[in-house]
């Protein structure tokens, strides 16, 4: 199936012609400037390890999502990818939890974490490295972290006294603090910013001379936008401007066995949070670069955790002399019909029930279609079922559906595409030409500044304007009143947009773009984010041979 001349009359047709010329240079101009120039540069990207004290919910879920989104979007624009995640398995509140299971903890951590690595698999989590804490090559990181911190003068022994708040492994002032009423009466003081019970410790340990670090740390915050969104940057300022309290970095091995022992005293044990934040410079250690991809270009977190990645980890980096992360990315919190999602209120969703009921692609669809790092997201199943079905199997289903039936397209090819098959399908084609030479350019400065749900909003304008000019084109009567040129030069531009619209999508819904590609006969090879734009070309290409039904509609009451 060849492609033929338009057979618009000759004036509409040099006025045409010179339009799409000037378009398409315009574009092409444009567009050049993100494709990769073949060097490729080291991303490190990582999500906070876990807490193996309960097993991962949706929010856990969220977390790794954007980071795996993030990874993947960067390999395909060609950068060297590591990303890692893991569990973070020491401290009294997994103690406790072990003691409640009645179980040894090191059998109790090796079943949680295990849980959270099949739920990474089940949700395409493409992990370069899963990190646990009681792995010995962390045990000997923090150990050699210790001693340069020892070293360079920055550790010293103390008395603490204060309040602890052990369900946030956090040490809390006084003032941070806040006494409730519980239902039977009694009094309880809790922390004001996590609402978790807080008690008090007086007990010798060692402490990190965190108050003389404030300046490093204000020249850090200055450095550029290290922190985002912007409303975390500016918290994180204005606990800057106060001024900061030494950290104590062990507990009494009497309290707490469940960890790593001070080098050279074994009567202590290393604080959880000094242990988990070094799990990215294990990761960094062993990584095939080794430290060569330090300092980490982003850490995932949620907002809960920003003071101690904008704080006492910047700070610990730069006590030993190494440069902290280049950038925090902090997003908000998943609620359950607007409520903490917790226990006790037994409104805990877990990812497996979500992916049996919308499979990965749904959850992960969701999860960044919906989520809005700036702000809390809620989370509801209905709504869950009603975007995926949405816009994945009616918007973008439809799309290659309609361009892959074999009524319009008995030969199950994809054709090559030309400036005249936009050309010969008129105003609609010359509408579609500019909204498939923009939206690349405008979803990749999304992804890469962490607006992936505007990203996909970009890619679901494409998928609209596509089905619009399908359906604009009614190539069911093109075909019947015998105008190949036009038919065909409908469906090039129909199946051209639906392969930039699964190559787009790749970071986010990943098994779901294979399919998509793989049903459009796209090889492997033509898969990088350079291939991501409209392309020229003659060949025609053999459609795969499996179905095009790429997410079947899920029924839900
Ligand atoms: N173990 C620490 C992190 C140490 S990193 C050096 C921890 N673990 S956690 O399991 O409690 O949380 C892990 C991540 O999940 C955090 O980024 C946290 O913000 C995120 N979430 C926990 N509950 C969440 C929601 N309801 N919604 C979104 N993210 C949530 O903190």
């Amino acid at each position: 199936m060849g492609f033929l001349r338009t057979r618009f009359p000759l004036s509409l047709n040099i006025s045409f012609h010179a339009r799409f010329c000037e378009q398409i240079r315009r574009n092409y101009r444009k567009s050049s400037r993100y494709f990769s120039s073949g060097q490729t540069e080291p991303f490190f990207v990582t999500t906070p390890i876990f807490y193996v004290n309960a097993e991962p919910h949706i929010g856990h879920m969220y977390t790794a999502v954007i980071a795996d989104s993030s990874a993947r979007f960067h390999r395909l624009i060609g950068n060297s990818v590591t990303f890692s995640t893991g569990t973070d398995e020491h401290g009294l509140k997994i103690q406790q939890a072990a003691l409640h299971a009645n179980e040894e903890p090191g059998r109790f951590c090796d079943h949680v974490s295990g849980l959270f690595k099949t739920a990474f698999k089940n949700c395409e989590i493409s992990y370069t490295d899963y990190i646990r804490t009681t792995e010995s090559r962390h045990k000997e990181n923090v150990h050699s972290f210790w001693e340069i911190l020892s070293e360079k003068g920055y550790i010293y022994k103390g008395k603490y006294e204060g309040w602890y708040c052990t369900a946030d492994e956090a040490f809390v002032a006084e003032d941070q603090t806040m006494l409730v009423k519980l239902p039977n009466g009694q009094e309880q003081r809790v922390s004001t910013e996590s609402n978790r019970p807080v008690e008090w410790f007086s007990e010798e340990n060692y402490l990190f001379e965190l108050s003389k670090l404030r300046e490093k740390l204000r020249h850090w915050l200055k450095s550029g936008p290290v922190i985002r969104p912007l409303r975390h940057y500016n918290l994180v300022k204005s606990w800057l401007d106060q001024e900061l309290i030494d950290l104590s970095i062990s507990r009494p091995r009497a309290r707490l066995s469940w960890g790593i022992p001070v080098p050279g005293d074994s009567s202590q044990t290393i604080y959880v949070w000094l242990d988990a934040l070094l799990n990215y410079m294990t990761v960094a250690k062993h990584s095939q670069s080794k430290m060569n991809i330090w300092p980490p270009s982003v850490h995932v977190i949620g907002k809960d955790i920003l003071k101690f990645h904008s704080i006492y980890w910047p700070a610990f980096l730069l006590a030993a002399g190494l440069e902290p992360p280049k950038s925090l990315l902090v997003h908000g919190h998943w609620l359950v019909d607007d409520q903490k999602m917790s226990k006790t209120t037994g409104n805990v969703v877990s990812p497996q029930s979500c992916i049996n009921l919308v499979t990965a692609t749904g959850l992960r669809y969701f999860l960044m279609h919906e989520g809005v790092p700036a702000s809390d997201g809620n989370f509801s199943m209905k709504r869950m079922v009603r975007i995926a079905n949405s816009d994945l199997a009616d918007g973008i289903g439809n799309l290659v559906s309609r361009c892959c039936g074999k009524s319009l397209n008995p030969l199950q090819t994809r054709l090559g595409v030309s400036p005249s098959s936009f050309e010969s399908c008129g105003t609609p084609g010359s509408d579609l030409l500019s909204l498939l030479e923009r939206t690349p350019d405008i979803v990749h400065d999304e992804y890469q500044k962490w607006n992936f749900y505007k990203g996909i909003d970009q890619v679901m304008a494409l998928v609209r304007g596509a089905n619009g000019f399908f359906q604009t084109m009614e190539p069911w009567k093109l075909k019947k009143e015998g105008q190949l040129d036009q038919l065909n030069a409908t469906m090039a531009v129909t199946l051209e947009t639906a392969r930039v619209v699964g190559t787009l999508l790749q970071p986010i819904v990943p098994s779901y773009s294979e399919r998509l590609l793989d049903k459009l006969g796209v090889p492997q090879e033509n898969r990088s984010w350079d291939f991501a734009r409209l392309r020229w070309t003659t060949t025609e290409t053999a459609l795969g041979s499996q179905q095009a039904v790429l997410f079947p509609r899920i029924k839900f009451d």
